[in-house]
């Protein structure tokens, strides 16, 4: 890894960029009126897991990227090498041929997913998603008459910034205003135990039971798939409680549903398992991934099925319409797959999973900790590096803490520079949880900084 200090030329004359930006630049999920009088922040250059403003200011980031992307932390030039020696010798040819890194790739993955057998490249993680749901909706037309087409999702849940993966949005703040969405699919409940919705002592099994409610109210012979995050990450970073994913699994298999993981968050060692779904021996049918396939380095995603699924495709060859008619252009880059074969060796050859459980344990370690110094903080959940503080003006009631303040939180932790997240826009009243998900990279030093940070934050704005 290169030593983590900037470089000293970058940061001569940045009032050019920034007139720019403020003058051109529509930033994602950004409400723009404050930019008329304070400036956007631009993140000029990164190393390790720390970035620099235009202004020259450093921060440890502890949301890889802002989404949830850069595993491997940046700066990384043998994945910058990966990508210019490939673009030089063949940057791009339709997915309907193959690549040298598309097919290294692919292999790489697979060994690490058993069960699983074939990739769909793509070009993001709403498009990843799409792929699976058009597959079902084909599998429905060609194997149920048509009927088995509908797709569950859950509540808290995200699956993409599209129209069809709204569709699949179990966020209403994010929804809002953005209808009216594609027929088809329908919300199942969510599992997590901190708010209850049964007030039973298995509330994994019940969890779970209300997704085959719901199943059973639409007609089992109409719901050909289920999409779920292995753990919701942007709804509230919920953990899955006991005995869930294995009740969900078997509901599945009992009514013929396919089962689609969305790990754009989790894949690729956020969980400290490969995927997370691996962490409660799920066997999916369709895995999507984006994020951290290649830590943000060049855009590219992947569906991941089986060769049952795969086969279904195939079995009529006669037929001008059984197989799959989908095209993603930018599928065919060769930067995505050259990237994340390189960001695949980092990850082995690092240790980054081992690293991610050593210090999802300190990182938790620390959350707790401040849970007992901190009234506000109401719960403390999460798995490998992605971890999340749920703050609440009363535990008693659960009832949420005031979102000014929480994002007063997030801002005095920027001001201490250190960059963490919290639930945005994503369910009314419910945007109350802080997150944090460094760089797989990082050191038992850089969670106590970070974690100190909240800490000196939450005795300003709460006391
Ligand atoms: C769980 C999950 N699925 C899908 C997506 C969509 O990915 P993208 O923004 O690459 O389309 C996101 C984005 O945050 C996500 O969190």
């Amino acid at each position: 890894m290169d030593a983590m200090t900037r470089s000293n030329d970058t940061f001569n004359d940045m009032s050019g960029v920034i007139a720019a930006d403020r003058a051109h630049i529509w930033h994602h999920l950004a409400q723009h009126k404050p930019f008329e009088t304070v400036d956007p922040r631009i993140i000029v250059e990164g190393k390790g897991l720390r970035v620099w403003d235009a202004k020259g200011k450093e921060h440890i980031d502890a949301v890889s990227g802002g989404v949830w992307t850069v595993n491997v932390g940046y700066g990384r030039e043998s994945i910058a090498k990966a990508i210019y020696d490939q673009v030089l010798k063949m940057n791009f040819f339709g997915g309907a041929a193959g690549s040298v890194p598309g097919a290294l790739f692919a292999e790489k993955l697979i060994a690490k997913m058993p069960g699983l057998s074939r990739v769909y490249y793509a070009n993001s993680g709403s498009e990843a998603n799409e792929k699976a749901f058009k597959m079902i909706r084909q599998i429905s037309a060609r194997h149920h008459g048509g009927k088995k087409y509908k797709i569950l999702y859950r509540n808290r849940d995200y699956h993409g910034s599209t129209l069809a993966t709204m569709s699949a949005g179990g966020q209403n703040e994010r929804n809002a205003q953005y209808g009216p969405f594609a027929p088809g699919f329908v919300e199942v409940p969510h599992c997590m135990e901190y708010r209850k919705q049964w007030d039973v002592e298995n509330y994994g099994l019940r969890a779970a039971d209300a997704i085959e409610e719901v199943i059973l109210r639409e007609g089992p012979d109409t719901v050909g798939g289920l999409c779920l995050e292995p753990m919701t990450a942007g709804g509230g970073v919920i953990t899955p409680p006991e005995g869930y994913w294995d009740r969900v699994q078997e509901i599945c298999q009992k009514y013929n549903i396919l089962l689609h993981i969305d790990e754009v968050v989790c894949g690729m060692g956020r969980t400290g398992t490969w995927m997370g779904y691996q962490n409660y021996g799920i066997k999916p049918d369709f895995v999507s991934l984006a994020k951290g396939v290649a830590s943000g380095y060049a855009a590219i995603s992947c569906m991941v099925t089986t060769e049952a699924v795969f086969d279904m495709f195939k079995d009529d060859p006669n037929d001008p319409l059984s197989y799959f008619r989908d095209i993603s252009t930018f599928g065919g880059c060769t930067a995505g797959p050259a990237a994340a074969l390189e960001n695949m060796r980092i990850l082995e050859d690092e240790d980054l999973l081992g690293n991610t459980l050593r210090m999802e344990k300190r990182l938790m370690g620390n959350l707790s900790n401040l849970m007992d110094k901190h009234r506000v903080i109401g719960d403390v959940r999460g798995k490998g590096l992605f971890c999340g503080a749920e703050l609440v003006a009363d535990r008693g009631t659960k009832e949420p803490a005031d979102e000014k303040k929480v994002a007063a939180v997030v801002a005095d932790c920027a001001a201490q520079g250190v960059l963490i997240g919290m639930t945005n826009r994503s369910l009314t009243g419910l945007n109350n949880t802080l997150t944090f998900a460094p760089p797989l990279i990082a050191t038992g030093d850089d969670i106590d900084a970070i974690t100190h940070a909240v800490d000196i934050a939450l005795t300003k704005v709460f006391s």
